[in-house]
């Protein structure tokens, strides 16, 4: 499958983020990676829809709103009408409100004509996804625990992404979307593809870079 770079905008200077976004565009970027964080899911709080509906006209690149947040189905419409192109959703946060709570709010997601999403955390068993997989747009397996840039790689997550795309090819979408955010660079990248993950979120190696654009393009041969 062709893979797909997302540079995730928490490794950018927040003070610089329209030149940032353009940087990534011209770079060659596929998507752009926004990860949203609430200060009670995960310890810090990054940014929210109106920062992303102001830099939203800044580049064309479709934005990959993922949120790290308690009671995402509150979320939805602000991130939907700010233009994001597609929404994740944390499994952990939404099955402890109820058991329909993730494919309700998948649902809703879709009605908004946004694609959506379902995330798990390192610690959590694939299988969490499968009732979901076919409505997703995207299956996402966190390669950190979220909440901060420039962690290390969690290689005992790769098997799990195999497992979802076997799981995507039997239910008839063996060309899901999935992504795989964490700790990815050059040697961790090659591991995560050869696994099944076509989308690789990239921050502080991408932004860390020389030249972005070489960095990308080094991702998407390995
Ligand atoms: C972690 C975020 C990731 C992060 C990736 O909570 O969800 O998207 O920005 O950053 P790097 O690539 O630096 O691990
Ligand atoms: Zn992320």
């Amino acid at each position: 499958m062709q893979i797909k770079i997302a540079p995730s905008i928490l490794a950018a200077d927040f003070s610089r983020m329209g030149e940032a976004l353009i940087k990534c565009e011209k770079s060659g970027a596929d998507l752009i990676h926004c990860d949203v964080m609430d200060g009670s899911f995960v310890a810090p709080i990054t940014f929210g829809g109106q920062m992303i509906k102001n830099i939203r006209s800044v580049t064309k690149v479709p934005f990959d709103v993922h949120l790290m947040v308690e009671h995402p189905q509150t979320q939805i419409k602000f991130f939907a009408d700010a233009g994001a192109d597609i929404i994740t959703v944390h499994v952990e946060a939404c099955e402890k409100i109820s058991p329909d709570y993730l494919r309700d709010t998948l649902a809703l997601i879709k009605s908004y004509g946004v694609k959506c999403g379902a995330v798990i955390n390192p610690d959590v068993s694939e299988e969490k996804l499968y009732p979901v997989l076919d409505i997703c747009d995207m299956a996402v397996v966190m390669s950190v625990f979220p909440g901060y840039g420039g962690q290390k790689f969690i290689n005992s997550v790769l098997p799990k992404v195999t497992a979802i795309r076997k799981q995507a090819a039997k239910i008839g979408k063996p060309d899901l979307d999935i992504e795989i955010d964490g700790g990815i660079t050059e040697s961790t990248a090659p591991l995560a593809a050869a696994a099944g993950a076509n989308v690789l979120v990239a921050g502080s190696y991408l932004f860390k870079a020389a030249d972005m654009a070489a960095a990308i393009d080094g991702l998407k041969k390995l």
